[in-house]
């Protein structure tokens, strides 16, 4: 077990006025810091009475869920499980523009269907039901743009606060693609069938106020708010009987979770979808930053 795993490396936090109000009581194991320097390139952790923050450290490119954040993710998410001094974690994204813009979508470009289903299928083992079977709270404190894959990280959370200026939304169809986290299953579990399914053949984008009116967030903060605020939640937390806490985790899953047929359905049409044209296209319209045209082949 690496006690050394979640620290606050002084100087590299640029969320740090955001973390003032908890900081005086922050835990720091400065022998084991540049080890975890080197450990990680794109994510950041700090541990705060208990709470392990981990934040996606790619703001240039909106955050967005590359193959070394995938791994980085799963790596801090192992020790989640098996550190004792973390009791429950929160998952945020670096700046205030985004929490995380989607998969990387210059690593779609040289993928067949079944690299795009491989893809879809790592990220779900290595991260998304990792969090979602996590046997401590992992809340998603949503500070920016969360699309796509960065939605449906936030909904395998076991609950999600988000920022006044936070954004939903899953635009894979623009791209040629269909969601390949969790996203046609979880998004149907969290705001139900209709408006779920508008939100996915649209790729309309929806703002806090009206994702917490949907039941996709529990609750909206100021930016400034949004850390300290999720902190105190778990906090409360903190005081349960964590067996208790954890054992609800598995139930309310169980009562709400992704069916397994579903997911490894969703594995497979993400993969088919990157056998189309449309995925190409859709693809390089986005890298060229010009509006795509659908031959719908
Ligand atoms: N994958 C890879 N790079 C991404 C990305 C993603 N999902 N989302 C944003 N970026 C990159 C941009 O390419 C840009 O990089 P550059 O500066 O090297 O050109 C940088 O992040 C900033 O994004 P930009 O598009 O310039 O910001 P914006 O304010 O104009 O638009 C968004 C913000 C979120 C609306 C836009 O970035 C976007 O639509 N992103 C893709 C969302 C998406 O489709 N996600 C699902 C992927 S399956």
């Amino acid at each position: 077990m690496n006690i050394g795993f979640c620290i606050l490396v002084s100087g590299i936090v640029s969320n740090s006025l955001i973390f003032d109000s908890v900081k005086k009581n922050v835990k720091r194991f400065i022998p084991f810091q540049n080890h975890l320097k080197k450990m990680y390139q794109t994510i950041k952790t700090e541990l705060t009475e208990g709470i392990c923050v981990i934040t996606i450290n790619r703001p240039d490119k909106l955050n967005a869920l590359n193959k070394d954040v995938i791994n980085e993710l799963g790596a801090a998410l192992d020790e989640v499980y098996t550190n004792a001094e973390i009791k429950s974690a929160i998952i945020t994204g670096e700046g205030l523009k985004a929490f995380v813009a989607g998969a990387d979508i210059t690593e779609f470009t040289d993928l067949d269907a079944a690299g795009g289903a491989a893809l879809a299928q790592v990220g779900q083992d290595k991260v998304f039901s990792k969090i979602e079977n996590a046997p401590k709270p992992v809340v998603a404190a949503v500070n920016g743009f969360a699309l796509g894959g960065g939605c449906e990280l936030a909904m395998a959370c076991h609950f999600r606060t988000a920022s006044e200026t936070a954004k939903f939304g899953q635009p894979e169809v623009n791209l040629g693609l269909i969601p390949g986290y969790g996203g046609t299953q979880r998004l149907v579990q969290l705001i139900g069938k209709g408006k779920a399914m508008e939100l996915l053949i649209t790729a309309d984008m929806i703002k806090a106020d009206e994702a917490k009116a949907l039941g996709l967030v529990n609750h909206v903060f100021t930016a400034e708010e949004l850390l300290p605020k999720t902190i105190e939640i778990l906090k409360k937390i903190q005081t349960k009987a964590p067996l208790a806490v954890a054992k609800i985790i598995t139930l309310v899953n169980e009562a709400a979770t992704a069916s397994k047929t579903g997911l490894s359905n969703e594995v497979k049409a993400f993969g088919e979808s990157f056998a189309t044209e449309d995925k190409i296209e859709g693809t390089a319209a986005f890298l060229e930053k010009r509006a795509a045209v659908f031959a719908g082949k």
